[in-house]
């Protein structure tokens, strides 16, 4: 009922994006009713200054500490001036002057609104931004939203950031193509940083790999302009783990390249490791192709082969795909198999794993049909979004009118079971 009230009354499109918007159409951007290969333009500039060539995004958020990063058209001394709702101003400077700028804010108070602006050469650069600090309780309330294939530049991708900024996450992940078409630095700034930029200054955001985002230099352009958690067996951030209150959320790379994850690849061993070594409550995956889906792409029989029985064994709860550009829910599954569908959509202590695939963020949408195992479908461009509280989680998808078209809720009885 709170999610059906808040955004009834409160979803507005800003002046901001409504401003984007004329701007991306007066630049020729009808492309999102067509082919993803026409998404290769740009969209309006975002929240830069003269100054700023891209960001600031944060990373790395944690209860004590943020990590601001951008880049300047000119080498810079760069600082990043902050200060809590009723403090005094700090200044924190960079290592060294240069375009590329990443500056740890460390020592700060868990679940604290913050606000900072960035300095070049001690002089004040582009507006005054703001975040909050993670909840230092395990049981804080959490909510994240999780978009994908969205990263077209074109006016549907501001509309999903419309509504994820609406909904105030406090994360946001993706599930990848998040830079159509082919992953290349031009395309990393038009249709990423600058469609972005309203959102990353002050929500940190955790992309998975998508197939289009892998297209050019197997990634590097994508993945060299973002600072995420590093895995210990390659130390990339191909793929990756972090926490957040009760969560875990672990992040793979499965995109035509990295398909196979078999046994012996050092993903997969990461990932078993990854899966024994944590305690949270709810364990949240994410990556691109997924393993079941009733759309154009349909099944990954081999995804499911391999890894389905990890799923099962470790209960990770719900699974986050895209690559499809639609929505869909299954019921729980468990070796292949629904289970306890009759709860649906209120479910306690299901036995299997959900999976959701959330690929309508954007670029054109697919149709899809309904086999038996799906609990939910839509074709409809849209965002999910998770409110984890304690031992409850409760899945709203939300269209661009704020209509929240699915729900489901989870309750474990006995936290920290696993699943
Ligand atoms: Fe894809």
């Amino acid at each position: 009922m709170y999610l059906i009230s808040r955004w009834n009354e409160d979803l507005k499109i800003s002046w901001f994006t409504m401003i984007l918007l004329a701007a991306g159409l007066m630049a020729g951007l009808s492309g999102c009713g067509s082919d993803e290969s026409e998404y290769t333009g740009g969209g309006a500039p975002g929240d830069f200054s003269g100054d700023i060539e891209r960001g600031p995004q944060l990373a790395l958020a944690s209860t004590r500490s943020m990590t601001i990063a951008w880049r300047s058209f000119e080498s810079t001394e760069p600082a990043v001036v902050y200060w809590g709702e009723n403090g005094l101003p700090s200044t924190r400077r960079g290592d060294r002057p240069g375009t590329e700028h990443v500056i740890e804010l460390d020592g700060l108070l868990p679940d604290t609104a913050y606000f900072y602006q960035l300095q070049h050469d001690g002089r004040s650069v582009g507006e005054v931004h703001n975040f909050r600090t993670a909840a230092d309780a395990p049981d804080a309330a959490i909510r994240f939203g999780v978009f994908g294939d969205f990263g077209c530049g074109c006016p549907a991708q501001y509309e999903s950031i419309g509504v994820l900024k609406d909904s105030q996450p406090d994360l946001v992940l993706t599930t990848g193509d998040n830079v159509y078409y082919s992953g290349s630095a031009r395309e990393v700034r038009q249709n990423y940083f600058i469609p972005m930029a309203s959102l990353i200054d002050h929500v940190p955001v955790y992309p998975t790999l998508g197939n289009h985002d892998v297209m050019t230099g197997n990634g590097s352009p994508f993945l060299d302009s973002l600072y995420l958690p590093v895995n210990d067996a390659d130390g990339s951030e191909r793929f990756y783990s972090f926490d957040r209150g009760n969560c875990h959320f672990i992040s793979l790379e499965v995109t035509d390249r990295a398909e196979d994850l078999a046994p012996s690849s050092q993903q997969y061993q990461w990932l078993v490791r990854d899966l024994q070594s944590t305690a949270a409550t709810w364990v949240i995956c994410y990556f691109h192709h997924p393993l079941y889906s009733d759309s154009s792409h349909g099944d990954g029989a081999l995804l499911q082969i391999r890894l389905g029985p990890l799923f099962d064994e470790y209960g990770v709860d719900v699974v986050l795909s895209g690559h499809d550009h639609t929505y869909q829910r299954t019921y729980p599954i468990r070796g292949g198999l629904v289970l306890d569908g009759q709860m649906e959509p209120n479910y306690t202590d299901p036995q299997g794993t959900m999976y959701v695939v959330t690929g309508g963020g954007g670029a054109t949408l697919y149709g899809l049909w309904r086999s038996q195992r799906l609990a939910a479908g839509e074709s409809r461009r849209h965002v999910v979004i998770f409110d984890v509280v304690g031992n409850e989680l409760n899945l709203s998808a939300v269209d661009y009118n704020g209509a929240v078209f699915d729900r489901m809720k989870i309750i474990k009885r006995v936290p920290g079971d696993g699943r």
